[in-house]
């Protein structure tokens, strides 16, 4: 791995996808990334800890209890970092969560330790909870697991971002050989794939059904800027959950929807390439940008630029494509948001700009950079 990474460094950045050569961003391999990263693994507070984001004007990390929906991204980086330059932080992962529903974003330090050993009981035990909690708020009238409990039980929500807990469902499922959870997965995504996705491709944040009898009752946002508007992480999370899909299913609606979420996201993207925190955000005051946003979508569209390359015969411009407008969207953000004196990778990340929490460094959006690097190694692996 430590090879190949030089290898890419050794060709000055230049990822060569279908014959078109396009500049990765420096910053990307920078060994500010790996200083940074285990300067904080090395010091987090005790009892543990974890960041998630920093203020707006130092970069400095704030630090939470590990018992949130972020709790699983800052061991997940330490992870990426290990598999990239094989260091081995010694963090321990915090199992106690309660969260309940974001639990694939929980899941994927666990998930990447079973990839180091799969016979590790503790991640496998983990792992296993995560998908039986989300099962547990599988609604099979409505069809999906429940996102965040309401006061009145009747009115289920669901949101755009549980299409990113899917993956623990099919990692347990190949655990356990329990089916019942790739149905929930199966039913989950149909039904966010017609009420989530509009016409156009772009995406509702919230869609609440009533929980006795299925129907819709109401779709709306909760941290974009309107109820008609496309918030932007939402739209992110979709084009890698509905790629995710594809990849375990071979339906080609996931694949279909990938797409036409991708193409809706891209195409309404501002001529400098920065992602806005929502994409209907008005120009007035200056809309603040969400690298985070843009960092879920890199990772997402290389899952589908994998997607269109899995065809037989291979999509290659489809997925030449996707790597490409990947590849731009990550070297836009990064000059954008890159802060080499922020405790943080990348600045500019917006967590909730209706809550005014806008403009920091996010531990995801940090998390999707590092990962994007070791996806481009790997994808470096198997050049067309
Ligand atoms: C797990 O968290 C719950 C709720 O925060 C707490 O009551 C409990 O003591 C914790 N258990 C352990 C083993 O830390
Ligand atoms: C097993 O995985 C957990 C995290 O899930 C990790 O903390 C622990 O060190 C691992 N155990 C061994 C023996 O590697
Ligand atoms: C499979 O998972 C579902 C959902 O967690 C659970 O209800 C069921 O008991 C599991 N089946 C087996 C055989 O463990
Ligand atoms: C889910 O959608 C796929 C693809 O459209 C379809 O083949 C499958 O029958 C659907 N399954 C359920 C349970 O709705
Ligand atoms: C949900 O459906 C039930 C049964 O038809 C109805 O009594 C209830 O008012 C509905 N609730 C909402 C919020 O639509
Ligand atoms: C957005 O939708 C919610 C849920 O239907 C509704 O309560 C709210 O009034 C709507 N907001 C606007 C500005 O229409
Ligand atoms: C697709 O899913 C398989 C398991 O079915 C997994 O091994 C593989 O890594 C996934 N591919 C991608 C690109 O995520
Ligand atoms: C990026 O963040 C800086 C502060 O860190 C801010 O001055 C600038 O306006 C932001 N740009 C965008 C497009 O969000
Ligand atoms: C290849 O991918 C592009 C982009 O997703 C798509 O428009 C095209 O239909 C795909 N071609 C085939 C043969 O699947
Ligand atoms: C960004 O957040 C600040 C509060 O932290 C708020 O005053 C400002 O209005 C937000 N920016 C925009 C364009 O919404």
């Amino acid at each position: 791995m430590l090879g190949l990474l030089q290898l890419v460094q050794s060709l000055a950045y230049v990822f060569l996808a279908s014959g078109t050569s396009v500049s990765l961003p420096a910053e990307l391999y920078s060994p500010l990334v790996a200083s940074k990263v285990l300067k904080i693994a090395s010091s987090l507070p005790q009892p543990m800890m974890y960041p998630q984001y920093t203020d707006r004007v130092r970069g400095d990390w704030e630090y939470f209890v590990p018992d949130l929906w972020t709790s699983g991204f800052f061991p997940a980086t330490l992870y990426e970092m290990r598999r990239r330059a094989q260091l081995t932080p010694e963090v321990p992962l915090e199992t106690n969560n309660t969260v309940g529903h974001d639990v694939g974003f929980l899941s994927y330090p666990f998930v990447n330790e079973l990839e180091i050993d799969k016979d590790n009981q503790t991640a496998r035990d983990a792992v296993n909870r995560f998908a039986s909690d989300l099962a547990a708020r599988f609604n099979p009238i409505v069809g999906c697991t429940r996102s965040w409990d309401t006061a009145n039980p009747i009115d289920f929500e669901v949101i755009i971002d549980n299409m990113m807990n899917l993956e623990v469902l099919f990692v347990s499922a190949s655990l356990t050989g329990n089916k019942t959870l790739e149905d929930i997965a199966i039913s989950h995504a149909n039904k966010t794939m017609q009420n989530h996705v509009r016409p156009d491709g772009s995406s509702f944040h919230v869609v609440e059904y009533n929980a006795t009898t299925g129907k819709v009752i109401a779709k709306f946002t909760a941290q974009g800027y309107s109820n008609s508007s496309t918030w932007s992480r939402g739209q992110a999370w979709g084009i890698y959950g509905f790629s995710n899909m594809y990849n375990h299913t071979k339906h080609s609606d996931y694949l279909v929807t990938a797409r036409r979420m991708a193409s809706y996201f891209l195409l309404h993207l501002p001529s400098n390439g920065i992602v806005p925190w929502d994409s209907n955000a008005p120009l007035e005051p200056p809309r603040p940008a969400d690298s985070s946003a843009a960092m879920a979508a890199v990772n997402g569209l290389f899952l589908l630029a994998q997607q269109e390359a899995s065809l037989s015969p291979p999509n290659k411009s489809g997925s030449a494509y996707y790597t490409n407008a990947a590849i731009k969207l990550l070297r836009d953000n990064t000059a954008l948001a890159w802060r080499p004196e922020w405790q943080s990778l990348l600045a500019n990340g917006t967590v909730d700009n209706p809550q005014g929490n806008n403009l920091t460094g996010i531990v995801y959006g940090d998390y999707f950079f590092v990962k994007a690097g070791n996806d481009l190694i790997k994808l470096g692996e198997a050049p067309c």
